[in-house]
């Protein structure tokens, strides 16, 4: 099951420990805490499985804007592998579209491009390094059909 999680409730501190465990703590860094209150505006989901927290990303979709930025990707390692990246991504550009954007950037760390790769992001521009990390930029146009 995949849904939205409100900012601030027991889910949402689920979720910023699972992004804390799979993306910031191999990296040696925290979260800040202005860095999490500018979470509030965003949209947080969360893929549930077997009643245990699987996968999460965050969007921003401004209002009167028609691309949407996504952010903090994270599955359970024991689950990596197992499709739960892809049905949330997915799941996230339903939610968009039908929301009236049309299409979403994110910062792809350079290991992750693959995984985006395979969801139909092209890479733009040039790469740049964040959070210690080499990332590039990734952007898809939604509506368009799926790769094979
Ligand atoms: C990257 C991540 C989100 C992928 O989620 P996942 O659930 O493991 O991925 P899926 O099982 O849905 O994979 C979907 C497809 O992408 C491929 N894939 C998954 N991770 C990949 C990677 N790192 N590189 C290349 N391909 C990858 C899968 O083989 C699969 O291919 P298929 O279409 O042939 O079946 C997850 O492994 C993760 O949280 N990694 C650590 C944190 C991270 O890097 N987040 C992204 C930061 S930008």
């Amino acid at each position: 099951m995949i849904r939205r999680e409100a900012f601030g409730s027991p889910a949402w501190h689920q979720m910023v420990a699972l992004r804390y465990d799979v993306l910031r703590a191999p990296l040696g860094l925290a979260f800040g805490a202005e860095e999490l209150a500018a979470e509030a505006s965003q949209i947080h989901l969360a893929l549930w499985q077997d009643g245990r927290l699987a996968g999460t990303l965050l969007l921003i979709a401004p209002d009167a804007q028609d691309e949407a930025t996504l952010r903090q990707m994270a599955v359970r390692p024991d689950l990596a592998g197992c499709g739960l990246g892809r049905r949330l991504v997915l799941h996230a550009e339903r939610e968009l579209l039908s929301a009236g954007l049309r299409a979403v950037r994110l910062a792809a760390r350079q290991t992750a491009i693959g995984f985006y790769a395979r969801l139909g992001y092209d890479v733009d521009g040039a790469p740049f390094v964040a959070k210690t990390l080499p990332h590039r930029t990734m952007r898809k146009a939604l509506g368009v059909q799926e790769p094979a």
